[in-house]
């Protein structure tokens, strides 16, 4: 279980997080729901060892990875697929999902056969240079990435960015296909509507708070929810 308490992260005088809790349990998926600059990434850069949080604690299954160095985050068990996706362009799909195995987090020999499972594509494409995929394939190929080190918390920060609504489709398919076979994970989103369509619980971020939270369907039904994300 990943276990949020009081996270506060700024940038100079920017508050961009202000205290927030949050849970995943185990098994879970997740979702924080927000607008532009709401302090999505902020938070996941925070919990992911990216970004310097200035307060609170970040427990991994019962231990404190709050400031600890990304390479330790990472061997404590949290990847992030990042904003934007940062697939290295010049390298191939292999090569990109190898290059985890500096992690110091190694997967087993089978990771890369499952991540091939889980994205054909990716097998399809293999030996072909990263920068030529579509958005849609450099999102598997981020996930994939990520999946190398065999997270216990996989964090995915907004999945759907700049894709075409089938392909978001496609992309949200793989990851509750994911958190099916166990893998639990936390995805913001500013999608409201895919993100409630398939998570468990959801929490939704406003200036860098959280101000409500509950299931998908209570989420669906909240007069705030509806008017500012489901509008
Ligand atoms: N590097 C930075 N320097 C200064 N301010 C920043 C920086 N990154 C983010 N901010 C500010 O912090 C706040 C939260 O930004 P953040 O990127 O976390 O939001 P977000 O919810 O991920 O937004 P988006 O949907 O646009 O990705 C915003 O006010 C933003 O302008
Ligand atoms: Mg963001």
């Amino acid at each position: 279980m990943l276990s949020v308490s009081d996270l506060t992260a700024s940038y100079g005088a920017i508050r961009a997080v202000r205290g927030i809790s949050f849970t995943v349990a185990s098994g879970s998926l997740s979702v924080i729901l927000g607008s532009n600059g709401a302090g999505k990434s902020t938070t996941l850069r925070s919990i992911a060892g990216l970004h310097r949080p200035i307060g609170g604690s970040v427990m991994l299954d019962g231990s404190n990875i709050a400031r600890l160095a990304l390479h330790n985050v990472v061997r404590a068990g949290l990847a992030l697929v990042p904003e934007g996706r940062m697939v290295v362009a010049p390298l191939t799909v292999e090569e990109n999902l190898l290059l985890s195995r500096f992690s110091g987090r190694k997967g087993t020999g089978d990771t890369l056969a499952r991540v091939f499972d889980l994205f054909p594509r990716l097998k399809e494409r293999r030996t072909q240079p990263s920068g030529l995929l579509s958005g849609g394939e450099q999102q598997m190929l981020a996930i994939g990435r990520a999946l190398m080190t065999e997270p216990r918390v996989l964090l995915l920060d907004e999945p759907s960015m700049g894709l075409a609504p089938s392909i978001v489709d496609v992309v949200f398919e793989a990851i509750v296909a994911l958190n099916r076979q166990g893998q639990t994970i936390l995805v913001v989103e500013q999608n409201a509507a895919i993100a409630l369509s398939v998570c468990d619980y959801g929490y939704v971020i406003k200036r860098g708070e959280i101000v409500v939270e509950g299931t998908p369907q209570a989420l669906r039904e909240n007069p705030e929810v509806l008017e500012a994300y489901l509008g």
